[in-house]
């Protein structure tokens, strides 16, 4: 709806080094100018956090992780914990992005797990769903979608502390998006569910698209009933791109 404030978010991936938090300031330096009128976030790898945080430090850039480990802390070596990111600066996380559930093979129930850890840390859980190139050409695109919302949020899942990103793993790093009809319908679907099983709060959750957003499609896909933002991949490795895609918010 017209009042969910959109959000547009960075997932940098397995992407930047020191040199990269020059972006960041350049993102920090224009959107304190153009002040958007959407949420700004960059999702850099855990080893950047820290210092982005005092790069971005008083400004309305918000940080978030890319994934986290369910528990708190313990013997889970090269694990990353909600507590840790929030301690470290960032404000939300990504759980169940498609390359975590096909690379290293999570499951509905354990990005549940994640989200839920997320949500006791204080984060916002970013919660991707989204349909392999096989199960779209079978119809199965919202069927697939329902199960993976349905298994993947916490019953504790509010407006506030949670987000879904649609992302169609085919449209991932491939420049291939869906159109515009196939996005809409998908979007409706996904606030159909959100709606049935939390309700006014399933109503005010941000839905975010993600898959090849760039600046010369971002007008078309931005601007979609039910897209409330995106969340970017490759276009959002440099300033000028990711600031292209937020110029749709003014
Ligand atoms: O999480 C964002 C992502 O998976 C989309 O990546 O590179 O297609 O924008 P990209």
């Amino acid at each position: 709806g017209a009042s969910v404030r959109p959000l547009v978010a960075g997932n940098w991936k397995m992407n930047g080094l020191a040199a990269q938090l020059a972006e960041a300031q350049a993102v920090r330096d224009a959107i304190a100018k153009a002040a958007p009128k959407a949420d700004v976030m960059l999702c850099p790898p855990a080893t950047l956090l820290a210092q982005m945080a005092w790069t971005v430090k008083g400004s309305n850039v918000l940080l978030g992780g890319q994934d986290c480990h369910a528990e708190a802390a313990g013997a889970f070596t090269g694990d990353i914990s909600a507590e840790m990111l929030a301690d470290a600066g960032a404000r939300a996380v990504i759980v169940g992005h498609s390359e975590r559930r096909a690379l290293h093979g999570e499951l509905d129930r354990q990005v549940r797990a994640k989200a839920a850890a997320a949500h006791r840390a204080g984060l916002a859980a970013i919660v991707c769903v989204g349909e392999t190139a096989g199960e779209r050409a079978a119809g199965l695109t919202e069927e697939v979608v329902r199960r993976q919302l349905a298994g993947s949020l916490p019953d504790a899942a509010t407006a506030a502390n949670t987000v879904v990103a649609y992302e169609p793993v085919w449209a991932i790093g491939t420049g291939l998006t869906p159109t515009v009809a196939d996005v809409a319908r998908v979007h409706a679907a996904i606030r159909a569910a959100l709606t049935d099983r939390f309700g006014g709060e399933g109503r005010g959750m941000r839905i975010l698209y993600g898959g090849s957003v760039k600046p010369s499609n971002a007008k078309e896909l931005l601007a979609i009933n039910d897209v409330n933002g995106a969340l970017v991949g490759g276009a959002s490795l440099k300033a000028a791109d990711f600031l292209g895609i937020l110029a749709f918010y003014g």
